[in-house]
């Protein structure tokens, strides 16, 4: 796999894990939190509801005390007793002991005259015959009026109720105190910014409210049609948002308005909302850490495991090269042996003949001598090679002794060092100190470092170092051999062909391109690799890689 595809692998992962996971985690939590929404909303709702009920309750409970007082007074006493000021004034007075919510009492007779008057102000003798309420009880026999000024510059209502006495007509008419009636809407302004007032039809506040304005003022009514029941419902209104809930009074087409503000009752949903937004969010962040800390160890291990795999199939196909020219390298050599036999035998023979000859007497002495020696020579390079062939092909087994590296190498680089000092080659050795001994096949280990050495000799040509170290990898149980020179350096094309049989680069004669591929057989029997890195212009290290074997197994 190229870079790129791990790379696109990986972001695949993360993306389908944080699919997988997100989505399922933003799914409940909105869930969650619209249920909940849901859920204390309507408990709001409810409880508002509640409130304007049992104020709604008061103020009808309210309205029909009065109503029921006057017209028990109305129809327990005769006219003629109640046009009689003093009387009048003790029947107030002692309904007044009870509660003081009404201002003043009146008789009004069927012209709409002001007979009798008991209360604070001048108004006997007012006539409102050609008011619209006097119609309005004559006709129903209760009134209950909106709140007005009148002749009295002060905020007040009337409530009047009609008696019937044989054939007359008269009306008993009481003010209402509004501050009492005032009070008790406004025990429904809830919080810090609640507010409960009453309308009449037109809009008309009735009562004076916290913020919607002030008394008799005109505002927006949120219904102006009649409706039986409570609504509660969100609304917009005067600028701004607000829970509202709406009754109409029982005995009165007034309305009562109850106002909360949203912002104050929903404040345990926000801090529900904020706390699932932090969880979520806590969520989100662990699951894209534990997302990409997976990922790439996944993706990590893959690549491990990839080039273990790689490297394993490279050295397999190598092996495989090996034993397959294992084989016919045997079948040659044995094959080609036996001529080379033959002619190496009858070439001898000539040789005899030719030195029984007489110089003088045979013209072409010379080139028959010369032809002779050649062919010897010849032979002897083909036997080279068919012999290096044949020990490649029996040296399959390795015979396993303790083996001192150290040493062994030691001895190598002294074969060498003639040859190398004539060259002008340093060959500098750096041993490890505690090597640890190892069973392997001395003899085949020390034609691998002689191979590598004389191949480092030969790449050198003159004037160069090459550098021997060996070292021991505790953690992997290795003996590792460097041998590392300042030649020419292999170049890439090259590299991986290096340990090919007959791959060789020097001229024809010089080299049988064996020495490598040998080497790479040998340490690879001895449970061993060889690895190469190489720099054109720098020079090349070979690095083998030994097993500490301390014990054959059985
Ligand atoms: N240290 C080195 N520096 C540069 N090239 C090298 C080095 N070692 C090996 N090579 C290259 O690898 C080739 C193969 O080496 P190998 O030992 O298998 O065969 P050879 O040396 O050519 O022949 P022989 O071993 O029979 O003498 C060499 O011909 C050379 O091109
Ligand atoms: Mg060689």
């Amino acid at each position: 796999m190229e870079r790129t595809d791990y790379r696109k692998l990986y972001w695949k992962i993360i993306t389908t894990t944080l699919t997988f996971s997100l989505v399922p985690l933003f799914a409940l939590g909105a869930t969650i939190y619209y249920q909940f929404r849901v859920s204390y909303t309507a408990k709001i709702m409810e409880s508002l509801r509640t409130l304007t009920e049992n104020r709604r309750n008061a103020i009808d409970l309210f309205f029909e005390e009065r109503v029921s007082q006057l017209y028990t007074l109305a129809y327990t006493q005769s006219l003629d007793q109640l046009r009689d000021e003093k009387y009048l004034d003790q029947v107030f007075t002692l309904m007044q002991s009870r509660s003081k919510s009404f201002v003043d009492i009146g008789i009004i007779d069927r012209d709409g005259t002001h007979v009798t008057y008991v209360g604070p102000y001048n108004l006997a003798g007012v006539n409102y015959k050609n008011e619209s309420w006097f119609h309005e009880v004559m006709l129903r026999g209760v009134y209950i009026s909106d709140v007005f000024m009148g002749f009295r510059k002060y905020p007040h209502f009337i409530i009047a109720v009609l008696r019937r006495e044989g054939d007359r007509s008269w009306i008993l008419r009481a003010t209402i105190d509004t501050e009492i009636f005032d009070a008790m809407v406004k025990a429904a302004q809830v919080g810090k910014r609640g507010d409960a007032y009453v309308v009449n039809r037109e809009g008309i506040l009735q009562t004076a409210p916290r913020f919607a304005g002030h008394l008799l003022g005109k505002i927006e009514s949120p219904h102006t049609s009649q409706f039986s029941g409570i609504h509660v419902e969100e609304m917009q209104m005067n600028g701004e948002t607000a829970l509202f809930s709406t009754t109409w009074l029982k005995n009165k087409d007034w309305m009562l308005v109850i106002k909360e503000d949203p912002s104050q009752e929903l404040t345990p949903l926000f801090e529900a909302r904020y706390m699932m937004i932090g969880i979520i969010g806590l969520g989100v962040l662990v699951i894209v850490l534990g997302t990409v800390f997976v990922s790439r160890a996944t993706v990590g291990q893959l690549i491990q495991s990839d080039r273990e795999k790689a490297m394993l199939d490279a050295s397999l196909v190598q092996s495989g090269k090996m034993a397959a020219l294992g084989k016919l390298a045997a079948g040659i050599a044995h094959e080609v042996n036996n001529p080379l036999a033959v002619i190496k035998e009858k070439v001898g023979w000539m040789m005899d003949l030719l030195s029984e000859e007489d110089i003088s007497q045979s013209e072409n002495f010379k080139e028959f001598d010369d032809a002779v020696h050649k062919i010897d020579q010849h032979v002897e390079r083909a036997k080279k090679v068919t012999h290096r062939l044949l020990g490649f092909a029996r040296r399959m087994e390795p015979i396993k002794d303790k083996v001192d590296v150290n040493k062994l190498v030691d001895e190598t680089i002294d074969f060498l060092e003639n040859e190398a000092h004539y060259r002008n080659i340093v060959i500098q050795p750096e041993y490890h100190a505690d090597l640890p001994t190892t069973l392997s096949d001395s003899s085949q280990l020390q034609q691998v470092v002689l191979n590598i050495l004389n191949n480092a000799i030969d790449a050198i040509g003159k004037n160069g170092q090459i550098d021997v170290k060996t070292d021991y990898s505790v953690k992997d149980e290795q003996i590792v051999i460097t041998i590392s020179d300042n030649g020419p350096g292999i170049p890439n094309d090259q590299l991986d062909r290096i340990f090919d049989p007959f791959f060789t680069t020097k001229e024809v004669g010089m080299g049988t391109g064996l020495g490598l591929s040998i080497s790479y057989t040998i340490v690879d029997k001895l449970g061993g690799r060889i690895l190469v890195s190489s720099e054109v212009g720098k020079g090349t290290t070979f690095t083998i890689y030994l097993p500490v074997i301390r014990q054959e197994k059985a």
